[in-house]
């Protein structure tokens, strides 16, 4: 049995034990089924699962279950529609439940103590894993030139999952790193989650931010929590076409709700789909834009 040790992302670890536990407590249709993570989080004693067992009900618990699984089951459906067979995670932490069964390439990328913690971690746990490990922090390394090294090709798109990342960014960390995607193939699709600022939450979320805030939060805090029309221009800047943009807890089936009466829908994330537009119409789009602006228009 393992304690988490100094290079264990906490964070990463309580997603997996709220993947795992999500399928042992709640009632299906089940947004997502993750067997690796449970595996994961036998090794530790006292096991991360315990806490979501425990108390399954507890506003907390809940809301960490709802808000992983959803953002999970969110990009395992995007992938599924996307027919692409190259498929990076940013801010891997524990998370194969993404690519589990699928037919495609897999390059995972974290900081190098985390990614080394999740390898040791898998072979403890005997789970295979298909993913290469993409060392890098990815609010300042090149990040396409290392995928490259590990082997993606630029020539075919890639399906780019950031799952429970963003909000461990800065503003400007996350525009940047949007800008070093920039070499991927047009038709190269993003999912990712993102926590929307206090004003836009309701009380079960801000009561839950409250909550992170005074507790994991010394460690790993939020920063990025833009307005989703800012992030939509965050991306439209960067060369990528939103094509969803949706309250988290709008996502997950009615069936789903009506099955779980104890669990609260809050206004905490939206999740949002992007792909990456043909260069022709990011010039075309960059040239419009500079001729708004020139005309003194569309600047916030
Ligand atoms: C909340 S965990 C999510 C892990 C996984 N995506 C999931 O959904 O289970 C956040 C992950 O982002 C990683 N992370 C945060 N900031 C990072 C940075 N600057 N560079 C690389 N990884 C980072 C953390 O190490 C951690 O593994």
């Amino acid at each position: 049995m393992t304690e988490p040790n100094s290079a264990a992302s906490l964070s990463a670890l309580l997603s997996a034990a709220a993947r795992a536990a999500h399928e042992l407590v709640d009632q299906p249709p089940h947004l997502l089924l993750d067997p690796d993570a449970r595996a994961l989080c036998t090794q530790f004693s006292p096991s991360p699962l315990d806490y979501q067992l425990g108390q399954p009900d507890h506003p907390v618990m809940a809301t960490a279950r709802l808000a992983t699984t959803t953002r999970a089951g969110f990009a395992r459906t995007s992938l599924a529609t996307s027919g692409l067979h190259q498929c990076v995670l940013l801010g891997a932490g524990l998370d194969s439940s993404l690519y589990r069964g699928f037919d495609t390439g897999v390059w995972l990328v974290d900081r190098p103590e985390v990614l080394a913690w999740r390898t040791e971690l898998f072979a403890q746990a005997g789970v295979a894993d298909s993913g290469h490990p993409v060392p890098a922090d990815l609010a300042e390394d090149d990040l396409v030139p290392a995928l490259v090294e590990a082997g993606l090709d630029l020539d075919k798109p890639a399906f780019v999952a950031a799952l429970g990342l963003v909000m461990y960014l800065t503003d400007s960390d996350l525009q940047a790193l949007l800008g070093r995607l920039n070499p991927l193939a047009a038709g190269s699709r993003l999912a990712f989650d993102s926590i929307v600022p206090a004003e836009l939450r309701d009380a079960a979320a801000q009561g839950y931010a409250a909550a992170i805030a005074s507790s994991i939060g010394g460690a790993e805090p939020w920063h990025c929590t833009p307005h989703p029309d800012v992030l939509s221009d965050w991306l439209h800047t960067a060369g990528w076409r939103a094509t969803q943009q949706v309250i988290e807890a709008d996502w997950v089936p009615d069936a789903f709700w009506a099955a779980n009466p104890g669990l609260t829908r809050n206004r905490l994330s939206i999740l949002v789909e992007a792909v990456r537009s043909p260069e022709e119409e990011r010039n075309r789009r960059r040239t419009d834009h500079h001729d708004r602006i020139g005309a003194g228009a569309g600047v916030r």
